[in-house]
């Protein structure tokens, strides 16, 4: 099969690469090579992870020279290529993570949870710890986690930003290695919108380590977001407005209604996108659905659960 003598996942949110993917999959001789293909880079797989260097024989995690900038706590700034898009400066990459907690804190806040000493928090797909690092005023008195199925930013983060925090790779298995009623809150900030296949399993899953009366913090593509973008809203550059006018132009998801839509891409990111009416019905069969708020990350809503016994 064709190979790409690097990582074919280092930028695996954009656009040109997922582009080139695709063209490197329709040329592919076999079935066989578009397996192989498949198994390498698509996540949604159970147990499926981004491993260090895939195309390469061998790998090694060499020690690293903390010469990074630092932002206002003395952290380290993770390198560009793990920012995922989120800014093309170090300063708006932070103030987005910053901005994204502060509405988050909101949230929590008129639901009644504060963060205070001896909590215990998961970022749920944490990436290189954009929003978790500004957690870092309770990081002295509470338990602070990030996981995340990406070997590169879990690398990163348990090189540079733990102690205080800590970090374990995980896997597309709906399964997290805690136990049970651990956490008093898990966040994802854009991590539902990538799960296309065991979502339910997931939310589960979520419960299952979430203690009773703790939260569930997560952002999806919700109704809202889908008008946005079909009138022409800001995507910020993702490429995610003409997949969603496209989507619409195929499946008419507001002419013939659905409850969840998955866009498929061989670069593996996929993109799911939820009624809200069905979230707020099906999700409350686990949870109690405390805030529903969209546009609260970006163009993505909020949706605030909340484990009862
Ligand atoms: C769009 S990024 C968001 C990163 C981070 N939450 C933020 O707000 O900056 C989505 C992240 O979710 C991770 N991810 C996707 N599926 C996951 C899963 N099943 N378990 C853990 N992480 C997952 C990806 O590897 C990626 O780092």
């Amino acid at each position: 099969m064709p190979r790409t003598s690097s990582n074919p996942l280092k930028t695996w949110l954009s656009p040109p690469v997922a582009r080139l993917s695709n063209a490197l999959v329709r040329r592919a001789k076999s079935l066989h090579d578009l397996i192989d293909w498949e198994l390498q880079v698509t996540p949604r797989l159970a147990a499926k992870l981004y491993p260090h260097a895939p195309a390469a024989p061998e790998y090694v995690l060499r020690k690293r020279l903390d010469s990074l900038p630092r932002d206002e706590f003395g952290l380290p700034t993770p390198p560009q290529d793990l920012w995922m898009g989120y800014g093309k400066t170090a300063e708006v990459y932070l103030n987005s993570g910053k901005t994204d907690i502060q509405t988050m804190s909101g949230i929590l806040e008129n639901a009644g949870f504060c963060f205070s000493p001896g909590q215990r928090v998961l970022e749920w797909g944490c990436a290189a710890a954009r929003m978790l690092r500004w957690l870092y005023p309770h990081a002295q008195t509470s338990e602070l986690w990030g996981v995340d199925i990406s070997a590169r930013h879990i690398a990163w983060c348990a090189d540079f930003l733990s102690p205080p925090f800590q970090f374990v790779m995980t896997t597309t298995f709906p399964h997290l290695p805690f136990e049970d009623r651990y956490f008093d809150l898990i966040f994802a900030g854009s991590v539902m919108t990538h799960i296309s296949e065991l979502a339910e399993m997931w939310l589960l899953e979520l419960k299952r380590i979430t203690r009773p009366g703790g939260y569930v913090y997560v952002t999806i593509h919700d109704t809202q977001m889908l008008e946005d973008m079909l009138a022409g809203g800001e995507d910020y550059g993702s490429g995610i407005r003409a997949q969603v006018v496209g989507l619409e132009a195929r499946a008419g998801l507001r002419r013939d209604g659905f409850e969840m839509a998955a866009l498929r891409r061989v670069s593996g990111a996929d993109q799911v996108f939820y009624d809200t009416a069905f979230v707020k019905q099906r999700w409350s069969r686990w949870f109690q659905v405390r805030a529903f708020v969209p546009r609260a990350y970006g163009f993505q809503a909020a949706v605030l659960l909340q484990r009862q016994a």
